[in-house]
């Protein structure tokens, strides 16, 4: 089984950005986490602030992987791009955010990844990602 996560703009900062929001482990730490849990699972990480490098790595693997672990960040909110790539691949996509995006602003209630997304994850902190893998096996 493989999946992909994969992490928009400024989630590279994970510890150091507005840990009061988003905790204060790196992603990096965190994925050696969850490769240590899911043992049975070809976990891969490819993170881009770069709308277009994100909607090329899921054309690249949506033909061909289990799963894809999408927290398009800020992109979630504004890119039709990304949403439309992600109803256009063959491979799931499980929607995923370390905050609640409904408890903040109103411009984050508003996804145009939700409607192609198998399902939504959201709220729990990094555990999302956990849960989403969760939600493929
Ligand atoms: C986020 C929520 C988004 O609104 C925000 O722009 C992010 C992170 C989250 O994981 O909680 O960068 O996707």
């Amino acid at each position: 089984m493989k999946i992909l996560i994969l992490n928009g703009p400024n989630l590279n900062l994970l510890g150091k950005r507005e840990p009061e929001v988003y905790g204060k482990q790196t992603f990096e730490e965190y994925f050696k986490v969850l490769q240590a849990k899911f043992t049975n699972v070809q976990l891969e990480y490819y993170q881009s602030n770069i709308e277009g490098e994100l909607i090329g790595k899921i054309q690249e693997v949506g033909f061909s992987y289990d799963g894809i672990v999408l927290n398009a960040a800020a992109y979630t909110h504004t890119s039709v791009g990304i949403g439309d790539s992600v109803k256009a691949v063959e491979t799931p996509v499980v929607e995923v955010h370390i905050s609640n995006t409904h408890k903040r602003e109103d411009f984050r209630h508003v996804s145009y990844i939700s409607s192609g997304a198998k399902g939504v994850i959201l709220g729990f902190g990094l555990q999302s990602y956990d849960l989403a893998i969760q939600s493929f096996l």
